[in-house]
């Protein structure tokens, strides 16, 4: 029940202070979209009731590959802190690379604060950064909002 309410109050705390848009650059079913100083874009599609996220990300990042096609994005929601991870490996590149994200979700659910670790197969170096996420789309499903907890 703690971990239902957790993931509502991600979802409906960015319902609540979000513009109602949706991304005209993407085709994809999209719940909210934030994008980093990077110029990249993480998608939520989905927030379960166990806080698991999932979505798609499209990499714009300067000096790095698998740019410009979405890969999957999976992770968790808990309250405020929040963590999602990319295999960078899809129909169009494989990158043979990992990157995971850990950080927090701002109050008004509209900034996510990450530090990040990518690695790379074959090789020993974790390259590590930091990336902020601001919200950039909203389109609210009300199926995804469990019944009794609708606005
Ligand atoms: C790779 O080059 O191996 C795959 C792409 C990695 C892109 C990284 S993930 C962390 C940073 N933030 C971004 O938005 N893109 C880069």
């Amino acid at each position: 029940m703690r971990k239902l309410i957790l993931a509502v109050s991600f979802l409906t705390s960015a319902a609540l202070f979000a513009p109602s848009q949706v991304s005209a650059q993407t085709s994809l079913d999209v719940i909210a979209a934030f994008t980093n100083q990077r110029g990249s874009t993480l998608y939520i599609e989905n927030v379960d009731q166990n806080g698991h996220i999932s979505g798609y990300f499209v990499n714009r990042a300067a000096g790095f590959q698998c740019q410009g096609t979405p890969y999957p994005v999976v992770g968790w929601v808990l309250a405020h802190a929040i963590s999602f991870t990319v295999q960078w490996e899809n129909q169009t590149q494989n990158c043979n690379s990992i990157t995971a994200w850990a950080g927090y979700v701002s109050t008004d659910g509209n900034t996510i604060t990450t530090n990040w670790a990518l690695a790379v197969s074959g090789s020993t170096t974790i390259l590590q950064g930091q990336d902020t996420f601001t919200r950039t789309a909203q389109r609210q499903a009300p199926s995804l909002v469990p019944p009794g907890t609708r606005p």
